[in-house]
């Protein structure tokens, strides 16, 4: 499988995601996943579900079927844990939680502050802004996560150009990837392109547009990515699938993909996604076929008198 480089480590591109993946479903998935050949999990301390990806991986190890050295581990710093004095903390939870020694990506999860108490911010004071919490201070402790040997790669998700911009200013170890929403209705070419310019590698979330995402984070009338007759026709042609269609235009724009699922046949069908070609002209339909259509719009960091907005978020 192709690989991104990030500082020397080699990502494998396409990746499992383990957002909404429920206790009970997720360990099941990770097994499953490590035997047929997934190298990359994607975590996070808030998907409340890494100790049973953990005892997944350490079984698949102890196993036989794969070396801890194989497995790419990516997981995420949550709100609640910014500041740089948090950082290291938070970090040797998660690698508690996941029975691992080192991670081999860990991100800042969102450009969002919340008090240490407040894992759910559900009131305005449960906040803290970013200036009373700024991100070159969280990013101190991020840095000294890898000279600590916690983890080998350290990047954002959720980062906007400006406070990309921003941090590369700040930083002395610059991210390696911004995860952030990319679909072919959501396509951020300009993010993209910025992020490539500044050897910032990219990993598109809800690839597949999370059509299980909650309902909390579901509007009216919404357009069903893998109902999309355009890609479906694509897919016919080459005897692919939606989903399998949707995730080799990524590919082939050197995005990494982490697709979620906790079924065995769609798990194969997204690992080999990672091995199809699509044509120009293929490529070219699928980027017309932008919405600018953000499913994960991070007004639920938005309450009255609290210092968050999408807007301010997304700097927009
Ligand atoms: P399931 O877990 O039952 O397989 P995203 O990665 O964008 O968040 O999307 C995840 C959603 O897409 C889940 O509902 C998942 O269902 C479904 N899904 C995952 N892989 C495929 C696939 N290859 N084909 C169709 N649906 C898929």
């Amino acid at each position: 499988m192709q690989t991104l480089n990030l500082n020397g480590n080699q990502m494998p591109i396409l990746g499992l995601g383990t957002w909404k993946s429920a206790p009970g479903e997720v360990y099941t998935a990770v097994k499953e996943a490590i035997k047929i050949g997934y190298r990359h999990i994607d975590c996070a301390a808030i998907y409340n579900n890494e100790k049973e990806v953990g005892k997944a991986i350490k079984e698949s190890i102890a196993e036989g079927i794969v070396a801890r050295e194989q497995l790419w581990i990516t997981s995420k710093l949550w709100n609640n844990m910014h500041g740089e004095e948090n950082v290291i903390p938070a970090l040797k939870k998660t690698l508690a939680d996941l029975q691992l020694d080192y991670l081999d990506l860990y991100l800042i999860h969102w450009p969002v502050a919340q008090g240490k108490l407040f894992v759910g911010a559900s009131r305005a004071e449960h906040f803290v802004s970013l200036e009373d919490r700024p991100i070159a201070n969280t990013w101190k402790g991020m840095e000294k996560a890898v000279e600590n040997g916690l983890t080998k790669t350290i990047g954002v998700s959720n980062f906007s150009m400006k406070k990309l911009k921003e941090l590369l200013t700040a930083s002395t170890i610059k991210p390696a990837i911004n995860q952030v929403e990319i679909h072919p209705y959501f396509q951020q070419d300009e993010l993209v392109d910025f992020c490539h310019s500044n050897n910032i590698h990219l990993t598109a979330y809800s690839p597949l547009g999370s059509p299980d995402r909650p309902t909390g984070l579901k509007g009216e009338n919404e357009p069903i990515l893998l109902e999309d007759k355009t890609i479906e026709s694509i897919a016919n042609k080459h005897k692919h699938s939606i989903a399998q269609t949707i995730l080799a235009w990524d590919i082939n724009r050197g995005i990494s993909v982490i697709p979620k699922s906790v079924n065995p046949e769609r798990l194969k069908q997204s690992l080999q996604a990672a091995e199809l070609e699509l044509p120009d002209s293929d490529m070219q339909t699928i980027k017309s076929l932008n919405k600018n259509f953000r499913l994960v719009n991070g007004k639920f960091f938005e309450l009255p008198g609290g210092p968050y907005t999408a807007k301010n978020i997304w700097d927009e």
